[in-house]
């Protein structure tokens, strides 16, 4: 063998084993890079999972919920006739004081003047309002729940 054919031989050599490393360690990086990833798409594969049920759990959730109660505790246009003291209660705000000039409940003196208009009067002008007091005295009460009040309240100022 001439001195360039060994060169070449060599490098020859060189080059395979080369080569050769170069794979073996292409090889090992993608191993070591597929161990590392593994774990790490666990993860993300996991999280994804979460993630698409809480989307679609939320996706698919009923828009609202119907309760009876609601419904029913919710005071309707016609409010239910309360009857003695009970209809006349929330008008002692203003009538057992006498608060805004209110005729005070009690003083037959006040009552006998309004009484004098008759009785109808008296109902209407509860219902509608008089002079500072607003109509139902600005409550949300029946009409009938009104009218019981006023009996009420001339029953106790007699
Ligand atoms: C915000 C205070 C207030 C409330 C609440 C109130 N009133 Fe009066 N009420 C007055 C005032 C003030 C007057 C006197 C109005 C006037 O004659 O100018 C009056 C007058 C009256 C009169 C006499 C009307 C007339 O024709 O002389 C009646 C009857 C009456 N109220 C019934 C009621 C009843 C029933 C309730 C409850 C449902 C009620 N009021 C709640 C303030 C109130």
């Amino acid at each position: 063998m001439s001195e360039e054919q060994m060169n070449d031989s060599t490098f020859n050599r060189l080059f395979i084993i080369m080569i050769l490393a170069m794979t073996a360690l292409t090889a090992i990086i993608m191993v070591l890079a597929s161990v590392a990833s593994s774990e790490v798409n666990e993860k993300l594969d996991a999280r994804s999972d979460r993630e698409n049920t809480q989307a679609v759990t939320s996706r698919i959730a009923p828009v609202g919920t119907f309760s009876a109660t609601t419904v029913a505790a919710t005071p309707t246009a016609a409010p239910a006739d309360l009857t003695g003291a009970d209809a006349y209660a929330p008008c002692a705000a203003c009538h057992a004081s006498g608060a805004a000039g209110a005729p005070i409940v009690g003083d037959a003196g006040v009552w006998a003047e309004r009484i004098a208009k008759g009785t109808e009067a008296l109902y209407s002008n509860a219902i509608n309002g008089i002079g500072a007091m607003p109509a139902k005295g600005g409550l949300s009460l029946s009409d009938n729940t009104v009218k019981a009040a006023v009996d009420y309240m001339l029953e106790q100022s007699k």
